[in-house]
C-alpha cells in the first residue's frame, strides 16, 4: 500500500473509531443494517404543513383526550400532557414520561425534572413557570423504557399541536429520541448537542437529557448543557 493511501486509511479508522466510542457512551451496543428508506412524502393536499395554525393547548389536550390510540395507555395511571407557560419563547421537549411524572400527570418532576428545573432556574435565571415542558409521548413507557416507533408516530401529532400552540422561540430538545426526532434522523446526541437546527422554522438547540447527566455528572457535561441552554435563552430573547 502507499504511503499516502496507509495515512488516508489509518485516518478513516481513527474517524470510525471516534464515532463507535461516541455511539458506546450513549448505550449503543449493536447496529441493524437496515435498507435505505424512501424519503418521507411531501404532504399530498396542499394543506400548510401545520394544519393546526391558531390551535390552542386546550384544544390540542381536548383533541388527545382520554387517549388509547397506542398500547402506552395501558401502563399509565395519568396522562403527561405538558407543563408550563402557554406563551412561552422556549420550550424543552423531553422523551417521556417517567414514575413520578406518571403519579402526577406532570412533566420532569422526578430526579431528572428536578435537575432540569436547576438548570432552567439557577442556570438561565428564568422560572420554570416561564418556559412550557413537554414531551414526545404523553404516557410512561413501561420501565422508562425508549418509546417505539409507532408510539411516537401515535403522539407526534399531539407534540406537533403543542409547538403550534406555543409557538416558542427556541425549541431545547433533551436527549437523543426528542433531538431525532425533531431534527427528522437517528442522531448521536454528542454530536449534534450544541449546534443550531430547525423544525418547522423554530430553531431548535438540541442538547443532553438531564437523567444522562445525572448518570455521568462531570464537570464538563454540566458546562456543556449550561452553554446550550444559555444560547438558547440568548436566542429566544432576541
Ligand atoms: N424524562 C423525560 O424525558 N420526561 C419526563 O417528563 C421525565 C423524565
Amino acid at each position: 500500500m502507499d504511503r499516502a493511501l496507509g495515512e488516508e486509511a489509518r485516518q478513516v479508522l481513527r474517524a470510525a473509531r471516534g464515532w463507535l466510542e461516541e455511539l458506546a457512551e450513549e448505550g449503543v451496543t449493536s447496529f441493524e443494517i437496515a435498507a435505505a428508506k424512501p424519503a418521507a412524502k411531501p404532504p399530498s393536499s396542499g394543506a400548510p404543513e401545520t394544519a393546526q395554525t391558531g390551535t390552542t393547548l386546550e384544544a390540542v389536550r381536548a383533541e388527545l383526550g382520554d387517549c388509547t390510540r397506542c398500547g402506552l395507555a395501558e401502563g399509565r395511571t395519568k396522562l403527561v400532557f405538558g407543563d408550563g407557560n402557554p406563551n412561552a419563547d422556549l420550550m424543552f421537549v423531553g422523551e417521556g414520561p417517567g414514575e413520578q411524572e406518571d403519579l402526577s400527570g406532570l412533566p420532569f418532576v422526578g430526579r431528572a425534572g428536578e435537575l432540569l428545573t436547576r438548570m432552567i432556574e439557577r442556570g438561565i435565571a428564568l422560572p420554570r413557570s416561564e418556559v412550557y415542558i413537554c414531551n414526545i409521548v404523553k404516557c410512561r413507557p413501561p420501565g422508562n423504557r425508549t418509546p417505539l416507533a409507532t408510539e411516537v408516530s401515535t403522539c407526534r401529532h399531539f407534540l406537533d399541536g403543542q409547538i403550534e400552540a406555543v409557538q416558542p422561540k427556541v425549541i431545547v430538545t433533551l436527549g437523543k429520541p426528542a433531538s431525532s426526532l425533531l431534527l427528522g434522523r437517528d442522531i448521536a446526541i454528542t454530536r449534534v448537542r450544541g449546534t443550531w437546527h430547525e423544525y418547522k422554522g423554530i430553531p431548535v438547540m438540541p442538547t443532553f437529557h438531564p437523567a444522562f447527566i445525572l448518570r455521568q455528572y462531570t464537570e464538563q457535561n454540566r458546562r456543556l448543557v449550561w452553554e446550550d441552554l444559555k444560547a438558547a435563552a440568548a436566542r429566544a430573547q432576541q
